[in-house]
């Protein structure tokens, strides 16, 4: 979801916001550009399509500037242009602006410039900032006209702006992510930390209603107040974030995930037991998540069941104002999130909030608005996940889930010795001959048509997130389902050598068999994801029964799937079509 990152300092800024907006690729984007101050002059080159070919005519080396931004655009409001993508800039093209996010009134704003005599060359929303800036400017400094200009905007931002006259570069955020990285010689602002991981580790997590002022020196602002912001150093090194053995990001993260699960299990007690209690006490707790982690609130909900007998409510995080009214201060609303800025899921909890219900939330990136806006969390630790697609931040969000339902039972010890049993097989798991063996189900599978995967009881929203996998990143059409449902409609669809993977588990094994052998009946390929081979299955993936942590292994091998087929189809996995990492806008 769109790309920022601006330099000041005394390095050669364009090559640094060059290969920042490399580092951001992942975040899913459609075009990009640059706005760099070159002897006084403001340059500003953009364009449709991948970085690597808007950038290829610039011979950068001969550029030399000390402040440059940069943007990478995920277009919400205009179409995918020269003109919509970023940096916009003002009438006497002095000021550039690079945005992340929606402004909401963007319209009757660009009206009251116009009637002013503005001349805006763009469809987007963006585009009205700098103008406004340029309005300011006409009774105030850089600093304070960007200041009033940001006063005047409604919805979500994160913006970067430089002037070619002033040796300054502002930011603010609203809603979408913005960091700040300060190193040796220079500052950078940026939508995420890999973009300056290679120049530095240091950073400086900014809060909403944030403003940062960079000249010389480094100044933050909340509420037209200067407030104190910590400088933290980033656990992950340049490498980390990058792919390192691996040929992808997406195998690198499945890759990773028994180190995940262990870093998942060392959780703080005291914040369990806080949470544990938040949820005893609580009238009524709230599950809420998208998309993969929609499936792990869900898969949550069934674990709290049958461990803890304890009955949460799930539902997407898009679909949460249909529960508001049910919400009171005793209520309490638990949020999923790897990236922890998905406008919906923090659109929901400050829904929430407003009602005065506690809000908690798991979620993997430290610095992340649900973190600060959330009353308790549990970080993840799973470290960056840079594929679009969430793989080891699902198992890791699934074993803090399963030590949170035994945590209620007072049993967290076990859940914490059974995990770790499964550590060594996760490595197992996503083990070389693990993939070799798979991949020979992926060649059978490439050129399907369709894939419905199958599964009851904890394996039914394993076979939601199995389908999510396969789809999102082969592009194969996968479908999802309870064995229940198979005769209430689904079963119409199958033909023969239809593909169907069925999850089994001993606890719930001949019903599951059952819908197999009709699917069979119909002429069905079936493959078998489990703990026992059947006859029925005409190929088998050997998993070991796992009991509530089922969903942990089980969506490993399809993950690994899903990986091969998009491969074998000649696609690539780290940036899936028309997705983003993080849907920073609703
Ligand atoms: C899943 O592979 C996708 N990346 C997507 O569904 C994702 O899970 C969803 O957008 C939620 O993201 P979050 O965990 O960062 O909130
Ligand atoms: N809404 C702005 C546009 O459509 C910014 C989109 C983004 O976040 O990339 O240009």
């Amino acid at each position: 979801m769109c790309g920022i990152i601006g330099y000041i300092g005394k390095k050669d800024a364009i090559p640094l916001v060059l290969n920042g907006l490399k580092n951001l690729e992942y975040r899913g984007y459609d075009s990009a550009g640059i706005g760099a101050i070159v002897n006084g002059e403001l340059i500003v080159k953009k364009d449709v399509g991948k970085i690597d070919e808007v950038f290829s005519k610039i011979n950068i080396s001969s550029i030399g500037s000390n402040i440059t931004i940069g943007h990478t655009r995920w277009a919400t409001h205009g179409k995918v242009t020269k003109e919509n993508a970023h940096p916009h800039t003002d009438c006497k093209n002095e000021i550039a602006i690079v945005h992340n996010g929606i402004i909401e009134n963007y319209q009757e704003l660009k009206k009251e410039l116009i009637s002013k005599g503005h001349v805006l060359k763009s469809e987007t929303d963006s585009e009205i900032i700098a103008h406004l800036i340029e309005e300011e400017m006409k009774q105030r400094n850089f600093e304070d006209a960007f200041k009033k200009a940001i006063e005047k905007l409604k919805g979500s931002y994160a913006i970067v702006a430089i002037n070619k006259n002033e040796k300054e570069m502002m930011g603010a955020r609203k809603e979408s992510p913005l960091v700040v990285g300060v190193s040796e010689d220079g500052y950078f602002i940026a939508s995420d930390v890999p973009s300056f991981l290679d120049e530095t580790k240091r950073v400086i997590y900014l809060y909403d209603g944030d403003v940062v002022v960079i000249n010389n020196e480094i100044k933050i602002f909340n509420k037209g107040v200067e407030v104190k912001r910590e400088i933290d150093s980033i656990e992950w090194d340049a490498e980390q974030a990058k792919k390192g053995v691996f040929k992808h990001f997406m195998l690198k993260e499945i890759s990773e995930q028994a180190e995940v699960v262990k870093k998942a299990i060392m959780q703080d007690e005291k914040i369990i037991k806080e949470i544990v209690n938040a949820i005893k006490n609580a009238k009524g707790v709230y599950f809420v998540g998208c998309g993969t982690a929609y499936h792990a609130c869900l898969e949550g909900s069934y674990i709290f069941s049958k461990v803890a007998k304890t009955h949460v409510n799930v539902c997407y995080a898009h679909e949460f104002p249909n529960y508001v009214h049910f919400l009171t201060p005793e209520s309490l609303v638990i949020a999923i999130s790897q990236s922890g800025e998905t406008a919906d899921t923090l659109a929901a909890i400050r829904a929430a909030k407003e009602k005065g219900a506690k809000v908690m939330s798991i979620v993997n990136v430290a610095g992340s608005t649900l973190v600060r806006e959330s009353d308790k969390v549990l970080l993840q630790h799973a470290g960056p996940e840079i594929c679009v697609l969430s793989t080891k931040s699902y198992t890791s969000q699934l074993t803090i889930l399963v030590m949170l339902a035994y945590a209620l039972v007072d049993k967290l010890d076990e859940a914490k010795s059974k995990l770790k049993e499964l550590i060594r097989y996760i490595y197992y798991l996503t083990s070389k001959n693990t993939q070799e063996y798979i991949k020979k189900l992926a060649e059978k599978l490439k050129d399907a048509r369709d894939i419905y995967l199958i599964g009851r009881d904890l394996q039914y929203p394993t076979a939601l997130e199995a389908a999510l996998k396969i789809k999102e990143v082969s592009y194969i059409h996968a479908e999802g389902f309870a064995g229940g449902e198979l005769k209430h409609g689904n079963i119409a669809l199958i033909e023969k050598g239809t593909p169907c993977i069925i999850f089994t588990s001993k606890e719930n094994e001949e019903g599951i068999i059952a819908n197999a052998s009709e699917l069979k009946a119909r002429g069905a390929y079936v493959i078998g994801v489990g703990p026992r081979n059947s006859e029925v299955f005409d190929f088998f993936i050997k998993v070991r029964g796992a009991e509530e942590a089922n969903s942990i292994v089980q969506i490993i091998p399809i993950q690994i799937l899903a990986y091969q087929l998009a491969i074998l189809r000649g696609l690539d996995p780290d940036r899936p079509r028309n997705l983003a990492k993080s849907v920073t806008v609703k």
